[in-house]
């Protein structure tokens, strides 16, 4: 009797123990405590219909939100338009380098607290799950988070790229006009700022989409991601799933950008894809990769971090490769960060699970 009490209060205090200390870090850094109660990040798809309005509603929310640090992001005028303006400063810094995923990470991270602090939403930040949407069949336009009540609102009418104008090419595009319909038309939302590198610039003006069909069911198949998840260390894991700016291998980062907005959408400005709203649900699903990919090996993975701290280095030739302290920031948004506190989505900070995904 004794016994057995004593077995069960021993496995009790074991599993206590288990689930308040993380993964140890071999460089000797304190990991911090897990978190207890890890906000949920669902499949969209999986929303009920009032939960996906209470979600657009939030992002509204945001977006009629005045900004808080014109200082130091003039041309944002709203609290969504400060988080695309962090992204447009960046832009040259966070792209095409070894924390590319891990300064993404952090940025969805505060996004989902403004939302869920000063807007109401009570759950994690949605994942979109492309993987799925192309594997249904359905037509893109037919898919549910394109939807125009409880969705994102879908693709803008065909436009011409107007002449001399430089864009990224994208077969199959298909619109690139204003979005018509949802919830983000400019009747209740505008993208405040872009086109360009330049957050300085307040530019109020429509959403604009240009599906490609083509890119999608190329780019955002089991096969690119099972690939991507396959690399055996962080600086192939990295480099693979950020891949090139070119159609030259399957591309889960740029299927995702370019299949909804290349060329003429805003999805597919490097500097101003946040200013669609469904950026985030993108990149949400990208960083739900990396973290199936840490999972795969925690004790390894979870600690490993390499690739160039300039853009496109990845010879190493201007500079060295990012580490474990290396320091990011969100400029007005969120203090400063080392990676390695930004690499553990169950501490204390961060404290968020996938659904689906455990
Ligand atoms: C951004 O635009 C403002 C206003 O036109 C200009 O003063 C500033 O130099 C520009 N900044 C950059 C980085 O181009
Ligand atoms: C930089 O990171 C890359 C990618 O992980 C790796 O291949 C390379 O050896 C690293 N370079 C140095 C100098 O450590």
């Amino acid at each position: 009797m004794l016994g057995s009490k004593l077995s069960s209060f021993l496995l009790l205090a074991l599993s206590v123990v288990s689930l308040a200390s993380p993964t140890p870090d071999p460089s000797g850094r304190s990991a911090g405590k897990r978190c207890e109660d890890p906000v949920e990040r669902k499949n969209w798809n999986k929303l009920s219909k009032s939960e996906r309005k209470s979600f657009t509603k939030a992002v509204l929310c945001l977006a009629n939100k005045p900004a808080k640090y014109r200082k130091h992001i003039p041309g944002a005028t709203s609290r969504y338009d400060e988080f695309h303006g962090v992204h447009v400063q960046q832009g040259g810094e966070i792209h095409f380098v070894g924390h590319f995923i891990i300064w993404h990470r952090y940025f969805l991270l505060a996004y989902e607290k403004a939302l869920r602090e000063e807007c109401g939403w009570k759950q994690g930040l949605p994942y979109w799950d492309w993987i799925a949407d192309v594997a249904s069949g359905d037509k893109m336009d037919d898919w549910e988070i394109f939807d125009s009540e409880y969705g994102f609102g879908g693709n803008g009418p065909w436009m011409e790229i107007p002449e001399g104008q430089e864009v990224f090419p994208v077969p199959g595009r298909t619109g690139g006009g204003c979005v018509p319909d949802g919830p983000f038309t400019t009747k209740n939302f505008h993208v405040g700022l872009g086109p360009g590198a330049n957050a300085s610039v307040s530019n109020p003006h429509c959403l604009r989409r240009d599906f490609s069909p083509e890119i999608v069911e190329y780019n955002l198949v089991q096969e690119t991601w099972d690939e991507v998840v396959g690399q055996s260390d962080y600086g192939r894991f990295a480099k693979r799933l950020e891949a090139e700016p070119s159609w030259g291998m399957k591309n889960i980062h740029g299927g995702g950008h370019f299949g909804v907005g290349g060329s003429l959408g805003d999805m597919g400005d490097a500097y101003n894809s946040p200013g669609d709203p469904l950026f985030y649900l993108h990149h949400n699903n990208l960083d739900r990769v990396y973290w199936e990919w840490q999972k795969k090996d925690l004790k390894k993975r979870l600690w490993d971090v390499s690739g160039p701290i300039h853009m496109f280095d990845y010879a190493n030739q201007k500079g060295g490769n990012v580490t474990l302290d290396f320091e990011i920031n969100l400029g007005p948004l969120s203090g400063t960060r080392k990676l390695w506190e930004l690499l553990d989505i169950r501490r204390e900070g961060m404290c968020y699970e996938f659904e689906d995904s455990d």
